[in-house]
């Protein structure tokens, strides 16, 4: 079923946290039809009404996907509803929004994903940061090969909260950075490891360190934290040619190029191995600037209406859950190395 013509109606379940950001740009988009929001808690229902008088209510998820009015369901609940919330919504012939992470397990992520192949209905998985400038920009410096053969890349994103009680702090943040350097680097790493801890909150681990091995021989290094006196949002990826911070925080220059680098002289005549270092410009590649989420929602549309596979589809999906779980054993198992796939 795809859409030829008229708008595209939605139902949005999940109206917490994030929910809300989702309905504000689904109600910004020109293409989108009736909205319909659906959450378990009467409060959240009542503060929807509060900003948005005029839009349709209900606690009970099955008049959403019963509904004719809806073509489209977007998911905003707990991971751990995920599955079934999308798998109902499919089997109702709805094409489907689904936030990260996409499901709790692999084998959920692969029956959705079949569930969508045979009712020929778009699936798409809400990784933001794919579609936010900092992130499509150096995606391309890495695609066009600017910063030379990438070495390794290292990430940091803590603060202090939201500690959340249904996921670990893997589940909940290295959801984001796992979908961005699969995204650079094209593929998915063959090894995993890591350690964490559950300092606050007991089985809810609140920190975690984590190694990836990509098949170039790329590394990745990923911290996660809600244990953080400060907000950092910082990776670098280190190249042959050129080194690269990006800085979610910083509200100007989130991406800074440095021509820095050294080179190993052979030896030649000297007998002696030379090293050279190289320090010149840093460069602030020009921005798009726009919401991550705006351009979320027209790609779910124009993906709906023109039967194309989303940037960030269920397969998308089903390798970040992939390596969350691999993560989330090798923790388990004090660090013990995790293959992949
Ligand atoms: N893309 C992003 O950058 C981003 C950012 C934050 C959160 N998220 C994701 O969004 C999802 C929701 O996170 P949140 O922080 O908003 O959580 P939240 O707990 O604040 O909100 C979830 C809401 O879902 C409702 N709910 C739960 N089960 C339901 C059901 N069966 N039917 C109807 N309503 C139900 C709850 O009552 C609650 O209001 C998670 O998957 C999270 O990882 C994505």
């Amino acid at each position: 079923m795809h859409k030829t013509s008229e708008k595209i109606g939605v139902g949005i379940v999940g109206c917490g946290y994030w929910g809300p950001n989702l309905i504000r740009n689904f109600l910004n988009n020109k293409n989108c039809g009736q909205v319909i929001c659906c959450d378990l808690d009467q409060t959240k229902l009542e503060q929807i009404q509060g900003r948005y008088p005029s839009l349709k209510l209900t606690p009970h998820y099955q008049d959403l996907v019963g509904s004719n009015q809806v073509d489209a369901v977007a998911i905003a609940t707990p991971v751990n509803t995920h599955f079934q919330l999308a798998r109902d919504a499919l089997q109702a012939g709805k094409h489907v929004f689904v936030e990260k992470p996409f499901t709790c397990k692999a084998a959920e992520a692969q029956e959705l994903i079949e569930l969508a192949e045979k009712k020929k209905l778009t699936l798409m998985v809400g990784h933001t940061f794919e579609y936010s400038p900092p992130v499509v920009k150096i995606g391309e410096l890495i695609s066009e090969g600017a910063l030379g053969d990438i070495y390794f890349i290292s990430s940091s994103r803590v603060n202090l909260g939201l500690h959340r009680k249904d996921v670990s702090v893997i589940w909940d943040l290295a959801s984001h950075d796992f979908s961005i350097l699969f995204s650079w680097l094209k593929t998915v790493p063959l090894r995993i490891t890591a350690l964490g801890k559950d300092y606050v909150q007991r089985g809810i681990p609140d920190v975690a360190f984590i190694n990836m091995e990509f098949p170039s021989g790329c590394l990745a290094h990923v911290e996660v934290s809600w244990l953080a006196p400060s907000k950092l949002r910082r990776t670098a990826v280190i190249g042959s040619e050129k080194m690269l911070v990006y800085d979610d925080t910083e509200v100007m220059e989130k991406v800074k190029i440095y021509d820095k680098g050294v080179d190993y002289k052979d030896p030649g005549t000297f007998g002696e191995f030379q090293l050279s270092y190289r320090a010149g410009d840093i460069i602030s590649p020009r921005l798009d600037n726009y919401e991550p989420l705006g351009v979320e929602v027209s790609h779910f549309f124009d993906c709906i209406w023109n039967g194309k596979k989303p940037r960030t589809d269920g397969l998308s999906g089903l390798r970040v859950v992939q390596a969350l779980e691999a993560a989330q054993k090798s923790l388990e198992n004090k660090g013990h190395v995790e293959q992949i796939g």
